[in-house]
């Protein structure tokens, strides 16, 4: 009697079966892989704004202190983002009939606010809230990077779980004296200066779900 099968059949068969195990594995992978690269987490993402705020200007040039602006950040969840009378401020008479700055007045006399694009964007499952990272010696730079050098504001840490946790699991080389949050350049020169500051802060991030997720 024939053989049922030809000889080549077994090697088809191993070959058959590494293919569906390398597609299995792409089909899990290839998703995690995709959902965490900057394409998805929005990170490094410059979006076009109804102003050209320049962070540049306004912070290296004119020395002017993050919390001026973002002035709920050591007081709740949101940063914020400043309305029209506070640049309206100054631009009553800095650079007063710059076209750049039309749709400032535009908004300054219709009352209309600005309408900014979120650039930094958690889903709704998660909890945040900035002062209590002010507070205890996290800067700005530490989870925004240098916005001082940013022309254009975008997302310079990935903002995924996983970030968060790394530095919940050991802050101490993102701690700094609370006097220096907004300074972009400051660096720590020392571990120890880190440790020093996790003890005299009482600094104790939460690990466990319910930290991040109530
Ligand atoms: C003169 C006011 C002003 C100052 C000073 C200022 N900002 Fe801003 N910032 C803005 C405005 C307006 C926006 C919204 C437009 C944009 O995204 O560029 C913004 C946006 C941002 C965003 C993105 C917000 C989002 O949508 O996710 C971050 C982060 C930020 N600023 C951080 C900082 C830091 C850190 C400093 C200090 C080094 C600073 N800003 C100083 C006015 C200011
Ligand atoms: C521990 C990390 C961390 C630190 C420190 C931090 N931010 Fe943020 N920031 C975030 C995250 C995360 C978001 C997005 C929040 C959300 O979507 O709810 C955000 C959002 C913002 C926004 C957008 C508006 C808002 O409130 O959601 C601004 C503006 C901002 N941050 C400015 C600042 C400034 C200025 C400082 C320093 C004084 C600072 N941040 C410090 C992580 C941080
Ligand atoms: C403390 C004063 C001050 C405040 C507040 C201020 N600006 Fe300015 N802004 C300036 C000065 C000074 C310049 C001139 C440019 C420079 O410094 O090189 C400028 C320049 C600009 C320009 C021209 C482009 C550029 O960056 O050179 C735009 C657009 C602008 N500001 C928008 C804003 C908006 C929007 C706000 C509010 C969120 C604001 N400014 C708040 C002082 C201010
Ligand atoms: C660079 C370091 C760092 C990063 C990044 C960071 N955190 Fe934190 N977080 C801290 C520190 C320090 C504390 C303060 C712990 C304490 O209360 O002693 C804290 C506290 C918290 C708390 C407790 C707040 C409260 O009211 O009890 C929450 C919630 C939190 N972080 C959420 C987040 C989330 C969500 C992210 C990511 C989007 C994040 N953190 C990223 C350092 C960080
Ligand atoms: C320090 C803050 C923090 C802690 C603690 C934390 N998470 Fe998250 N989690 C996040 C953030 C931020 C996101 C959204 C960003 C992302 O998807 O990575 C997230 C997303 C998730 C998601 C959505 C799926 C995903 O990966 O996008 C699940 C499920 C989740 N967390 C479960 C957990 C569980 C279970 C724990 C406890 C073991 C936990 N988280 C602890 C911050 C935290």
């Amino acid at each position: 009697m024939p053989a049922l099968f030809p000889r080549w059949s077994d090697t088809a068969f191993r070959i058959g079966l590494g293919a569906v195990a390398v597609s299995l594995l792409v089909l899990v992978v290839g998703p995690m892989i995709y959902v965490r690269t900057p394409y998805i987490t929005g990170q490094f993402f410059a979006f076009d704004q109804p102003v050209q705020f320049d962070h540049r200007h306004h912070v290296q040039d004119d020395g002017i202190d993050c919390r001026f602006c973002h002035d709920g950040v050591d007081k709740g969840k949101r940063a914020g983002v400043p309305p029209t009378e506070r640049c309206m401020g100054c631009h009553a008479q800095v650079w007063r009939s710059s076209v750049m700055l039309e749709p400032l007045r535009r908004s300054f006399y219709s009352g209309q606010p600005i309408s900014w694009n979120r650039v930094h964007q958690l889903p709704d499952f998660v909890y945040f809230d900035h002062s209590i990272h002010v507070a205890k010696g996290v800067g700005c730079a530490s989870c925004h990077g240098r916005v001082d050098e940013m022309a254009v504001v975008y997302q310079s840490a990935p903002l995924t779980m996983g970030w968060c946790l790394a530095c919940h699991r050991s802050p101490e080389a993102n701690l700094r004296p609370r006097a220096e949050i907004t300074n972009m350049e400051w660096r720590q020169t020392d571990p120890a200066q880190g440790r020093e500051l996790a003890r005299e802060y009482d600094v104790r991030p939460p690990t466990n779900c319910t930290g991040c997720h109530r």
